[in-house]
C-alpha cells in the first residue's frame, strides 16, 4: 500500500487556491489528487456572471487529469483561502466518483474518509451498463 503523502497533497491545493477566479462568491477553492500513476493534479475554482455556470475546483481537476493522461484518483484533497480543509460539495462527490479508483481516499475535517462514505449507494457508470439493465430489470 502506498503512503499518501497528505501535508504535500493540501499544499498543492493551498497552491491552486491562488489560481481561482471566484471574484462573485468570494470563496476561492483549491483542489488536489494523486493518480493511480502517481501524478498530482490540480484544480481551481472558476465562476461566471451567469452564477450556475460556476466550475467548482473538482471541475478543472477532472480536466486536468483527462488532459495530462487520464487515470484514477486515489487520493483527494479540497481546501479555502485560508488552506483549511473543505468538504467537496454534493455535485462534486459524483463528479469524482466518476473517476475514482476502487477505495479512493480524501481528506476532510472528520479525517480521512472514503468517497464511498460520503457518497453511498452512488449512481456511476456500472448503472448504464446493458448487462446489469439485463440482469435486474427492475
Ligand atoms: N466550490 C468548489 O469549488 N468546490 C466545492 O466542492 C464546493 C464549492 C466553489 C463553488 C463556488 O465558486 C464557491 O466555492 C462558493 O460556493
Amino acid at each position: 500500500m502506498t503512503v499518501i503523502d497528505w501535508d504535500a497533497l493540501q499544499h498543492v491545493a493551498a497552491d491552486a487556491v491562488g489560481r481561482a477566479y471566484a471574484p462573485y462568491s468570494h470563496f476561492p477553492v483549491g483542489a488536489a489528487a494523486l493518480t493511480d500513476d502517481g501524478r498530482v493534479v490540480s484544480g481551481c475554482n472558476v465562476e461566471n456572471a451567469s452564477y450556475g455556470l460556476t466550475l467548482c475546483a473538482e471541475c478543472t481537476l477532472v480536466g486536468e487529469l483527462r488532459q495530462t493522461g487520464g487515470g484514477r484518483l486515489t487520493a483527494f484533497v479540497c481546501v479555502d483561502e485560508g488552506g483549511r480543509v473543505i468538504m467537496p460539495c454534493g455535485r462534486c462527490r459524483q463528479l469524482l466518483h466518476e473517476f475514482a479508483a476502487p477505495g479512493m481516499v480524501l481528506r476532510t475535517a472528520s479525517g480521512i474518509r472514503t468517497l464511498a462514505e460520503i457518497l453511498p449507494d452512488a449512481f456511476g457508470p456500472d448503472d448504464l451498463s446493458r448487462e446489469r439493465l439485463r440482469r435486474d430489470p427492475a
